[in-house]
């Protein structure tokens, strides 16, 4: 137990885990050899894994500038991952400092630097919780103390869902967050596509087939779909580096490598 109280001896390092693999694509240290070798595969079948990894957290970044620019002053930012700053409340209490942060992944790795890095002012919270079970998260104490439902709340799905299955039922998991929150909230999501890697994929599944979480990528479609019942705000779902960048849009043959879409939805 790390004096947090949270399970350092629980972490796995006989199996890639997905946080610690992204952790390595975005140059952390926060790994162990199985993820360096798993990640190093992807890597060597997919190189535009690097950038695109980069340009989700850009996102993740340009997105939460936004929420606080629209008023949002209370986040639940699940599937974390493991701390790499700017986090979450970083970027927002820059531009806030009153802006509440309540984290959830269900990695005990996060758990262990979360406590150092994502807690400590009164403001923001971690748990261990699993996406899988958001009426469980939404239930949760650390969520009472951070979190008003009477006002609006953003959701953050930023690269999770793709590792949900479809028998897990993303769009339903994204159904109960989105009923539990009042009008004028925000879904942020972000979610992994095969549409422009077709032929790298099947080797990458397989990579992944031997972590702790298998990855399942969706089309368009489905990840448009995953919106169902908010209003998409502009530019709509679209590849990350395409949404709201800074300056010019990027040029194409950058965007095209990008197997990531993204979007924001407002509850209305
Ligand atoms: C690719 S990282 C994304 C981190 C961060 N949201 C970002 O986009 O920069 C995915 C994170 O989701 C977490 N995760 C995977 N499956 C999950 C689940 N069922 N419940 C909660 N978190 C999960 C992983 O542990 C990992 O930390």
């Amino acid at each position: 137990m790390t004096d947090q109280g949270f399970p350092v001896d629980e972490i796995d390092t006989s199996r890639p885990h997905p946080a610690r693999m992204y952790d390595y694509y975005l140059g952390g240290w926060d790994n162990y050899e199985v993820d360096r070798e798993a990640a190093q595969r992807v890597i060597d079948v997919l190189p535009d894994i690097i950038p695109a990894a980069r340009a989700n957290r850009d996102f993740l970044h340009r997105s939460v500038r936004f929420l606080v620019e629209s008023g949002i002053r209370q986040i639940i930012d699940i599937g974390t991952g493991i701390p790499t700053s700017p986090n979450t409340h970083e970027m927002a209490q820059a531009l806030a400092p009153e802006v509440r942060v309540a984290y959830i992944d269900n990695d005990p790795i996060v758990a262990t630097h979360a406590g150092a890095r994502l807690t400590g002012a009164g403001n923001t919270g971690f748990f261990l919780g699993d996406v899988r079970q958001p009426r469980t998260i939404l239930d949760h104490p650390t969520i009472g103390k951070l979190i008003d439902f009477d006002e609006p709340v953003a959701v953050l799905l930023v690269a999770v869902l793709h590792f949900i299955k479809d028998e897990e039922d993303p769009a339903g998991i994204v159904a109960t967050l989105r009923d539990a929150l009042p009008a004028g909230s925000f879904l942020v999501l972000s979610h992994a596509t095969a549409d422009f890697h077709a032929s790298s994929l099947p080797e990458v599944f397989k990579i992944y087939d031997k972590a702790t979480a298998t990855l399942n990528t969706r089309p368009y479609a489905e990840v448009a779909a995953l919106f169902e019942g908010f209003d998409v705000v502009e530019p709509g779902v679209v590849q990350v580096p395409m949404w709201r960048p800074d300056g010019p849009d990027p040029e194409p043959a950058e965007v095209r490598r990008i197997g990531f879409y993204g979007g924001v939805g407002r509850k209305s």
